[in-house]
């Protein structure tokens, strides 16, 4: 079907050269915009075969398990980082220097606070209310408070205000859902010590800040920090295209995030592992119900739509859940049913043929469970962590003078044309 530069797709006799698109490794892409002249669309499922932009941010290789960002493997970024490094890393294109780094920070003390009449919102929301839903509408709310239009000059500051805003946000509703007064963000504290502070602390409860879990809140968080074209990305771009401003296209993306099968698996992996706790912590049962179709179960935090092998957030989460628990003298029961799940999934035709393992998702619930963080709070986590990559993704999208309001078409399955019935006569 193709030579060296196009690939040609024939169809009846007609043919169309189409031309092909190169990136730096992995994959090359068929620019498939010339297909209609055959009369024809392209269809793909989930678009789970179609590159829908070209992007530097990051790369990854599904069936070896690779993911990289700005060229940095994830473990060493992991290894070596802060959260915040990595954040400039992700939207400026390089690591920064001292002096960048400690700019950065400057912007994010600035930046902490959000408006105090933002504050009457969390008032209105029910004490039950799902803090993703808070955090994607207070999100959209800063698009009221802050104009987004004028500060796209200095992004570094853009960026820095809305990652620091976000986590105060994210500390604000999980105190109001206690009904506990919020405690304010301090600029003595780096940005995962002040989040676990105004989280933790209140008049009446000295939080110590444990450094140890500082250091796996700020490799959490690089963990999440992207993914290239998923689910919530796509929804940031999506909004990006149609010069939607960047509060929007962010909190559309947390919409998208918080999904069961995106994001949200995180929270649905703890309500899992519990529920087969509840249920006498019979594995295999689960991993049975699993393979049954007719069931409508999955394994959560198991299986990815990009990788084929072992999900190499997934490794680094594992082993830190090991060394967190045991620092923090935990017990967690839910890890040893974790554990088995598997190690019995891992072993088990059904999971080996389709090349199903632990996602990025199956740890980390019990890794933020152990700092404190309640289960309805884990979606945020990843937003949080997310929310660097979405920032940069959306800013390329931005910057690219080329790139079109995204407008996929469609395979018409409805009824043709029929003649008006009047009301009378249906
Ligand atoms: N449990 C049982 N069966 C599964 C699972 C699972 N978790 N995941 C996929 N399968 C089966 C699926 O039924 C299908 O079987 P068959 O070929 O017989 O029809 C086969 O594996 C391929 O699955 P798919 O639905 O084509 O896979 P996908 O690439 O469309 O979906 C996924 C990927 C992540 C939505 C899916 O694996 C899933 O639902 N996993 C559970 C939810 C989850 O953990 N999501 C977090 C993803 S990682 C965080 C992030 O979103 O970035």
């Amino acid at each position: 079907m193709s030579d060296i530069e196009n690939a040609i797709l024939s169809l009846r006799g007609e043919s169309v050269e189409l031309p092909l698109v190169h990136g730096t490794e992995g994959y090359s892409g068929i620019d498939i915009s010339g297909i209609s002249k055959l009369g024809h669309l392209s269809y793909d499922n989930g678009f789970q075969n179609t590159a829908s932009c070209q992007s530097s941010i990051t790369f990854i290789d599904g069936e070896k398990g690779i993911l990289r960002h700005r060229g940095y493997d994830i473990v060493d970024l992991v290894e070596n980082c802060s959260f915040i490094e990595v954040a400039y890393l992700i939207v400026n294109g390089y690591l920064p220097t001292r002096e960048e780094l400690a700019h950065f920070s400057r912007h994010l003390n600035e930046h902490s606070l959000i408006h105090e009449d933002m504050q009457h919102f969390f008032t209105g929301f029910p004490a039950d209310a799902h803090p993703m839903a808070i955090l994607a509408s207070m999100v959209t709310s800063l698009s009221s408070f802050y104009s987004v239009g004028n500060e796209l000059g200095d992004f570094v500051e853009t960026a820095a205000k809305l990652i620091s805003k976000v986590r105060t946000i994210a500390a604000f509703s999980y105190k109001k859902s206690l009904g506990e007064p919020v405690v304010y963000p301090r600029h003595d504290l780096s940005y995962c010590a002040n989040f676990l502070n105004m989280m933790f602390s209140s008049p009446v409860r000295h939080y110590v800040i444990d450094p140890d879990v500082v250091k796996v809140l700020n490799k959490l968080l690089i963990l999440h920090i992207d993914h290239e074209q998923n689910c919530s990305t796509t929804a940031v771009r999506l909004i990006a295209s149609a010069r939607g401003n960047l509060y929007a296209s962010i909190s559309a993306g947390i919409c998208a995030l918080w999904g069961p099968l995106h994001g949200g698996a995180n929270q649905a992996v703890i309500e899992m592992l519990s529920r087969i706790k509840a249920d006498g912590g019979d594995v295999r049962k689960y991993v049975q119900m699993a393979k049954d179709k007719k069931d409508g179960f999955r394994l959560m935090g198991f299986g990815h739509a990009v990788y084929r092998n072992y999900d190499p957030r997934a490794r680094v989460c594992r082993k830190m859940a090991d060394d967190l628990l045991r620092k923090l003298n935990l017990n967690d029961p839910l890890l040893d049913i974790a554990r088995e799940l598997e190690e019995i999934a891992l072993k088990d035709e059904y999971f080996v043929s389709r090349k199903l393992y632990p996602n990025i998702d199956f740890y980390t619930g019990i890794l933020y469970r152990a700092m404190g963080i309640p289960t309805n709070m884990l979606t945020v986590m990843f937003a949080l962590g997310r929310l660097p990559g979405w920032i940069a993704q959306w800013k390329e999208f931005y910057d690219n003078e080329k790139a079109k309001i995204t407008r996929p078409r469609q395979i018409y399955t409805g009824q043709k044309h029929r003649p008006f019935v009047n009301i009378d006569k249906r």
